[in-house]
């Protein structure tokens, strides 16, 4: 990804490097978010095309900055260059909701990218909406560990390849809101959340699966996002997002708007 500093090494072994966390991540700057998201879904590609040790895995955000890169993805010159069937899709959150809710996390994945794109089924792994949000949670944590293939997650070895994260004004991130038990939260791969703030109980990865990835990425636009991305990436307390780490890198996405200003 161009910008004000190289983009993160394009490496196709699991290999994750030294870690990284949302002081020390690299920024990516460019002039709008038209910009930055081309050159996400470039650089997305790049790394799907790359990946030739096993499946490229991703875990995807919600809200609606991302919603313009998932449209992109399923549109052309992507559509017809991801290597779908090799990718393997999570959500890093979503609102415990029925799939077909305008709301839903899933929905909108549905809605914008996996109805236009040939990803097989068995590839997208949408969470759970069945029974208590407790038991979505155990059961999303299980397809997880199936997927990873253990219990325990491993120093060194990723669960994601890229972990995209967004950024709430409050300074949540997935659904790592302000005051919840969840940041707490260090065994479990996935947990629950009912956020004062926000509608809906939520459905999570917590802190340890979202490190357990190759790449990080925020993806922030907008001058609005521009005092809560600094105060995060001076690792302000108050700001959950402040706490993301990855075992690999992690870049901030970012327009000029959102960016420090002197960067
Ligand atoms: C969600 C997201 C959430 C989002 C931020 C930013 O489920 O809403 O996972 O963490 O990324 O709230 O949302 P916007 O991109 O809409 O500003």
């Amino acid at each position: 990804m161009t910008g004000h500093t190289p983009s993160p090494k394009t490496s196709t072994s699991t290999d994750t490097g030294a870690g990284a966390d949302t002081r020390t991540g690299t920024l990516a700057i460019f002039d709008d978010k038209a910009a930055a998201t081309h050159h996400l879904a470039d650089w997305l590609l790049q790394e799907a095309l790359a990946k030739t040790d096993g499946p490229f895995s991703l875990a995807l955000s919600g809200g609606s900055t991302p919603q313009l890169l998932y449209s992109m993805m399923a549109s052309e010159p992507y559509a017809s260059r991801f290597p779908w069937a090799r990718m393997q899709f999570f959500l890093g959150d979503d609102r415990f909701l029925a799939h077909d809710h305008e709301d839903s996390n899933s929905g909108m994945l549905n809605r914008l990218l996996f109805s236009h794109v040939p990803v097989p089924a068995e590839n997208v792994h949408l969470i759970p909406t069945a029974g208590t949000a407790e038991e979505a949670a155990r059961a999303y944590e299980a397809e997880l560990k199936t997927f990873y293939g253990a219990d325990t997650l491993k120093p060194g070895k990723p669960l994601f390849d890229v972990n995209l994260l967004g950024l709430g004004g409050d300074g949540h991130t997935a659904s790592l809101f302000p005051g919840q038990p969840v940041l707490k939260e260090r065994t479990a791969w996935v947990s629950t959340c009912v956020p004062p703030v926000a509608p809906y109980t939520r459905l999570t990865l917590t802190y340890p699966a979202i490190d357990a990835s190759r790449h990080v990425v925020f993806l922030v636009e907008g001058a609005s996002k521009r005092e809560t991305v600094a105060k995060v990436r001076a690792q302000d307390p108050s700001c959950p997002a402040s706490a993301i780490t990855s075992m690999g890198d992690l870049t901030w996405v970012l327009d000029r708007a959102a960016a420090p200003a002197d960067a």
